[in-house]
């Protein structure tokens, strides 16, 4: 078993149909086998009320819903999944793997729908209490690829925004993890899921545990 006395909260962040939520899970798995004790998370969701949240903002055919909009209930649902389950399980000592976080909101409400960067990141520290992950896993393809692998599923209302708009959100990730290298790790999502796993965790292990 690993020990470790750092804050564990690991966010995985990327273009939809990368792979990320793939990869969250098996380091969930990973983490467990290993004895850390640990829970996955997803966003938008995750909590009663962050789930009723995320119903509104990915049914089809709310087309009306407003960009502001928008950013307010990602940043509301966001709120609700820290106080209620984030934070009492970081100071329980667990550590926390969540599918989407604050980056999520740069890249899709900043990158893709162009809403001004320091509202954005001012709403994510209202929404967080100021709480950053620890470290952050970008899972990067191009979106020509992630429409490949959603191909059999229904798209919801953001998928369905295009591929200007994958490529904008993607660019804006990749703008964000130059600014927070020592945050964010930015792996190939074209490689194997085994391969792409085996750089996270040999990542993970020499930040927490060597
Ligand atoms: P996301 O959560 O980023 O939308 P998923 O993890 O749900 O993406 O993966 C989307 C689809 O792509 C799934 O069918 C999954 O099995 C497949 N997939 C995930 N990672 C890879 C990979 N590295 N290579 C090929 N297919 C992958
Ligand atoms: P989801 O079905 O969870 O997709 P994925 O498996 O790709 O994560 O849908 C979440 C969608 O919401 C996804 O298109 C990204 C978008 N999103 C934002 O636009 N802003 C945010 O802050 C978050 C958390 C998600």
């Amino acid at each position: 078993m690993f020990t470790s006395t750092k804050e564990h909260f690991i966010t995985f962040e990327g273009i939809d149909g990368c792979g990320k939520s793939t990869q969250a899970k098996l380091l969930l798995e990973k983490l467990n086998e290993e004895g850390c004790k640990s829970i996955l998370v997803r966003e938008p969701g995750g909590t009663r009320i962050s789930e009723a949240v995320r119903e509104i903002l990915l049914t089809k055919g709310m087309d009306e819903l407003q960009n502001r909009t928008e950013a307010l209930l990602m940043t509301a649902s966001r709120a609700q999944l820290t106080d209620e389950v984030i934070l009492p399980n970081l100071h329980k000592g667990n550590w926390v793997v969540a599918d989407r976080y604050t980056d999520s909101t740069l890249a899709y409400q900043g990158g893709g729908r162009e809403l001004n960067l320091d509202w954005l990141i001012k709403l994510n520290s209202f929404a967080t209490n100021d709480l950053n992950p620890d470290m952050t896993v970008i899972v990067d393809i191009v979106p020509e690829e992630g429409q490949r692998r959603r191909a059999s599923d229904n798209p919801d209302r953001i998928e369905k925004s295009g591929m200007d708009f994958q490529q904008n959100v993607r660019k804006m990730y990749l703008e964000i993890a130059k600014r927070f290298p020592d945050r964010i790790f930015v792996t190939d999502g074209h490689e194997t899921i085994e391969n792409i796993h085996r750089k996270i965790w040999n990542e993970i292990k020499r930040r927490y545990f060597l």
